[in-house]
């Protein structure tokens, strides 16, 4: 064969496998962020690391299951306006997800978004026996979409986190370098290998996170240690340090990476993405 033949050859398997594995949906990731204590980095986690990994050519939906809904407000510019939300479609699977999915300002970054309304989900599904299966199956039609699902939770250990650690493929756990920031990860842990028996066994830890270090402090030193020395290789090389411009990026409804692009806050997101698309190939 020529090498010209072999070499158009090649290239087209390489489409052709690209295009079956994107069909299939075969290599999505679908992360959720959880960690029921407050205030550690969530969403800031969810809402920059959607950002890299779209910029970086993986189609990326973020979905917020929050009823604070600051995951949105983050991208949604007219806000108010928003009328139907993730709660609509999980209490009414007949409700099209589609509508409820919003192009965000980052090229290959859509955000399926929530409201307070979200507050009632769990009154909502009193006495449903598929009540915490209505994450996954409502993101099954969009799978094929994305490379990646980043799924931005509330504080708490109530059945909207179980639906979506249910939907997920992997848990990503943000943990503040401050004291007692281990606190309530064994509760967390319990929660995972619920799900793991009941409902997902395939449910992996990508990594855990640390956020809002600080390394200029000993207490953040000492934190650091004990996470590394409960989670060990599970915790992420990437640490992503306490900075100004991460807390006003949302204000502006903005990612880091146009808010601030050469921030220490960028540098880290850009590398805990490139981290986590490592970990995906493994
Ligand atoms: N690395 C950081 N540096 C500075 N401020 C940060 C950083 N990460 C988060 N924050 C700020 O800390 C506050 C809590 O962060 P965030 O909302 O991301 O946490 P969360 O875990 O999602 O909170 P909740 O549990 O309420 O949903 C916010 O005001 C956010 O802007
Ligand atoms: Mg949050």
């Amino acid at each position: 064969m020529s090498a010209c033949r072999h070499f158009f050859l090649e290239i087209y398997f390489y489409f052709l496998y690209g295009t079956l594995q994107r069909s299939f949906g075969a290599n999505i990731l679908i992360i959720s962020i959880t960690n029921q204590k407050g205030g550690v980095g969530k969403t800031t986690t969810a809402v920059n690391l959607s950002a890299a990994l779209a910029l970086m050519g993986k189609n990326t939906l973020l979905v917020d299951t929050d009823p604070q809904a600051h995951s949105t407000v983050s991208y949604i510019k007219n806000y108010e306006n928003v009328k139907k939300s993730i709660y609509d479609v999980m209490i009414n699977p007949d409700n099209n997800v589609e509508d409820i999915i919003m192009r965000s300002s980052v090229p290959g970054l859509d955000v399926a978004v929530s409201k307070i309304s979200m507050a009632k989900l769990e009154q909502s599904l009193i006495g449903e026996i598929d009540g915490h299966y209505r994450l996954k199956d409502i993101l099954m039609p969009v799978r094929k979409k994305y490379n990646f699902i980043i799924i931005d939770t509330p504080p708490a250990l109530g059945l909207i986190t179980l639906n979506c650690l249910v939907a997920a493929t992997h848990i990503l756990i943000p943990i503040q370098s401050s004291y007692l920031s281990l606190e309530g990860t064994d509760d967390l842990l319990e929660t995972v290998d619920k799900v793991r028996k009941i409902a997902n066994p395939q449910l992996k830890i990508l990594g855990v996170l640390i956020t809002l270090h600080d390394k200029r402090t000993n207490i953040s030193r000492d934190v650091v240690n004990r996470i590394t020395e409960v989670f060990g290789r599970s915790v992420f090389n990437t640490m992503i340090s306490k900075s100004v411009k991460l807390e006003e990026s949302p204000a502006y409804k903005e990612s880091i990476f146009t808010y601030a692009p050469f921030s220490v806050g960028a540098i880290q997101y850009k590398e805990l993405a490139m981290e986590v698309i490592k970990r995906a190939q493994n």
